[in-house]
């Protein structure tokens, strides 16, 4: 077994829930301490860890902290995405029970750096045990008087707070997250500008995924040479990869960034079920284009994904197996996007409730050759027609199972 399986972020021990003299007992805080002695070194130290946004972009960290550090003096404001509603995707409600502590002492580190007086911890209401376990971990750091290294560093008083999102998909794209946080519906917004430049009424603010922040402690107190050395190749520490389909033993994997997909899928998950062959993947949630068997040496880290034509995403990972049926589920995710959409644009809305219909025609055995030409046609129309990626994902998902698997489609044709 890999020596750095569930050794980071997931380790046994360090799962002590809202206990804060627990984590504390654990070495937790050392982190922040090192970083309340020498804000300005922060930015440096995450950018020679080389850490990326592990909500699905792969963004370098360190080039969104930096903006905000430089911002104009005044509110500022950090904000750990947990809204996690990507299929496939349960990783960020894994780090929010089990180590909450982790997730805010990586958000304080960041305040630290770039100044800023709000932390927002943002989580997901379906997330029952997530939330209890936040709301407990907040009111331990604000009561035990734990804020004091980082209200001395930022020169003033720091308000940390637990913000239910309102649960829907939508409201997990950073801007969405802003409007909510700001108290409205979660639309979101055109960019440029980015958070970093104007987010929370205006205001520099920081975005950043759960995981990533759950990463940043262990940076602060064994430094970047540490965390780059977890990974594998070029790639930097440890990736929780989400593994769910049609695998033997499903579930979360903490395993070095870079992790073949095919050790991820055999050695870890077992292979498939029931012997059955490996068809193909729908890698980082559904809205990237899908890996087939002839990716199985991908490594699992966001330039070598992105050099075989798709993208690590959040490092979910849904295995399909021969005999399952690619078609049925394209339509189910895009059914799932149609859902998910907020409205505001209307080729989003109405792109993705075209895209919902024709897939199902041609599931369930109605469609014709003019539902997969209009199909192919609303694939070459929607890209780039939303304000944020909704719709661009759901066309990717569409417009790579046409290109792999256009077999599978052209077989359920009646005409
Ligand atoms: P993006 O590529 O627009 O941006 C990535 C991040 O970099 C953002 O935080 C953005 O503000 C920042 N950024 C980019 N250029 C910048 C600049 N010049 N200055 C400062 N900041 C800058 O990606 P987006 O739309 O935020 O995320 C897309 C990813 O999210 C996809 O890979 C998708 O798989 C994933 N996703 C994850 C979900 C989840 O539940 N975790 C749900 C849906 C999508």
């Amino acid at each position: 077994m890999d020596p750095t399986l569930n050794q980071v972020l997931m380790k046994p021990e360090a799962r002590v829930g809202a206990d804060l003299a627990a984590w504390l007992a654990l070495g937790g805080g050392e982190g922040l301490a090192n970083a309340a002695r020498d804000p300005r070194a922060i930015v440096p130290l995450i950018a020679d860890a080389d850490l990326r946004g592990m909500g699905g972009a792969g963004f370098p960290t360190h080039r969104k902290w930096a903006p905000v550090a430089a911002g104009p003096a005044g509110d500022k404001y950090v904000i750990c995405n947990g809204n996690e509603d990507e299929p496939g995707t349960f990783k960020d409600r894994f780090l929010l029970e089990h180590t909450p502590h982790a997730v805010i002492e990586g958000a304080l580190i960041a305040a630290v750096a770039t100044g800023a007086n709000h932390v927002v911890l943002y989580v997901n209401p379906h997330e029952k045990q997530a939330i209890a376990a936040v709301g407990e971990a907040v009111r331990q750091w604000r009561d035990l008087g734990h804020l004091a290294p980082v209200e001395a560093a930022i020169g003033g008083s720091l308000s940390l707070e637990l913000v239910p999102s309102s649960g829907l998909y939508i409201g997990g794209e950073e801007t969405a997250v802003i409007s909510t946080v700001e108290g409205g519906f979660p639309f979101p917004r055109r960019k440029p500008p980015y958070p970093a430049q104007s987010g929370v009424h205006g205001k520099p603010t920081l975005v950043n995924n759960t995981e990533t922040f759950a990463h940043v402690p262990g940076i602060l107190r064994h430094g970047a040479a540490w965390y780059r050395n977890l990974g594998l190749g070029d790639a930097s520490g440890t990736k929780l990869y989400s593994l769910s389909g049609d695998v033997l033993r499903p579930g979360l994997y903490e395993l070095p960034m870079g992790t073949r997909l095919d050790a991820l899928v055999f050695d870890h998950g077992g292979g498939l079920l029931m012997g059955r062959a490996f068809k193909a993947v729908f890698t980082g949630g559904p809205s990237n284009t899908l890996l087939t068997k002839n990716h199985l040496d991908v490594a699992l880290d966001f330039e070598s994904v992105r050099a075989r034509g798709s993208r690590l995403g959040t490092g979910a990972m849904i295995v399909v197996s021969e005999g399952t049926s690619i078609v049925r589920k394209v339509a189910e995710y895009v059914d799932f996007f149609s859902h998910g959409s907020c409205g505001q644009c209307p080729p989003c809305k109405g792109g993705t409730y075209q895209l919902t219909r024709l897939l199902n025609r041609i599931d369930t055995g109605r469609g014709v050759r003019a539902d997969l030409a209009a199909l192919e046609n609303l694939c070459g129309l929607l890209p780039g027609s939303g304000r944020c990626g909704l719709v661009d994902g759901a066309v990717t998902v569409v417009a790579s199972s046409l290109q792999q698997f256009r077999g599978e489609y052209e077989a359920l044709l009646i005409g």
